[in-house]
């Protein structure tokens, strides 16, 4: 049984059919998707925020993305595993970029490469597919300009801004992108987007006409601590299942219970 490869993601979009993408940042974990038929991972720079405790995705390395992608690619056998290139990895230019995507590629294992920006990085998207480095693409709220941003806002929002997303969607299909990420843009546009496309698009907080959906996987298994955004369904409330698991083991231990003579040598 092989790998899913780019060219599966593109027949799936002929046949209509939409697919799961989940990020994953350790080879355990992406055992268990994998297991469960996710088809596609992402290791994203979220791995800033849910895994190595920064505030943002601006200051993830590629030591960080290519330790990680590695371990992720070791633990899975069938799905298309994607790296993210991280802030500062591709915005010098598209030589930069094929050098960092070539690394992820080489190094990791990675099938594909993932950055943001729509217009303003399409430069970089071709040359990597000229090197045979599939692309996808991430429009709308790009997190790694969470500081030119402010924070997190809804995209496209109003006629200029519409208009915006649909040329950087177009500009990165152009570029040869495989797919693109839609993060934080309105149903109905992400479905004007979709519908005028080839490529699959991938929602996030993008409404449910998008070809595919991505949701960090410690939003979506209930991990993350807090508020989670609008757009997150959590399937399971692992925090708390975690967190259980930990207080009995401490009262265990305290209380004399654990280890009890079948756990113990004799
Ligand atoms: O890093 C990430 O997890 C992402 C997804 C939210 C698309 O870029
Ligand atoms: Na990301």
């Amino acid at each position: 049984s092989r790998r899913i490869t780019v060219r599966d993601i593109s027949a799936a979009k002929e046949r209509g059919e939409k697919w799961p993408m989940l990020t994953a940042y350790d080879a355990m974990t992406a055992s268990v998707f994998d297991q469960a038929g996710i088809p596609v991972m992402l290791v994203g720079d979220s791995m800033g925020n849910c895994h190595l405790g920064y505030e943002s995705t601006v200051p993830v390395t590629m030591d960080e993305m290519t330790l990680l992608s590695a371990a992720v690619v070791r633990g899975t056998r069938r799905a298309l595993i994607v790296g993210d290139l991280p802030f500062g990895s591709y915005q010098e230019g598209p030589v930069q970029a094929l050098r960092n995507a070539t690394r992820l590629i080489k190094d990791a294992g990675v099938g594909a490469v993932k950055l943001e920006g729509g217009e303003r990085s399409a430069h970089q998207i071709e040359l990597l597919v000229q090197a045979g480095i599939p692309v996808m693409a991430h429009v709308g709220l790009t997190p790694q300009s969470v500081n030119a941003f402010g924070g997190y806002p809804v995209q496209g929002r109003g006629e200029e801004a519409a208009q915006q997303l649909l040329r950087d969607a177009k500009a990165v299909q152009d570029a040869g992108a495989f797919a693109v990420v839609l993060e934080l843009v309105p149903a109905e546009l992400a479905a004007e987007v979709t519908r005028s496309l080839h490529i699959p698009t991938v929602g996030i907080g993008a409404g449910p006409d998008c070809d595919a959906q991505v949701l960090v996987w410690t939003d979506m298994a209930g991990m993350t601590e807090g508020r989670v955004p609008r757009f997150v369904k959590q399937y399971a409330q692992l925090r708390q299942s975690l967190g259980d698991a930990a207080r009995a083991f401490a009262e265990d231990v305290v209380g004399g219970a654990y280890p009890a003579a079948e756990h113990s040598f004799r």
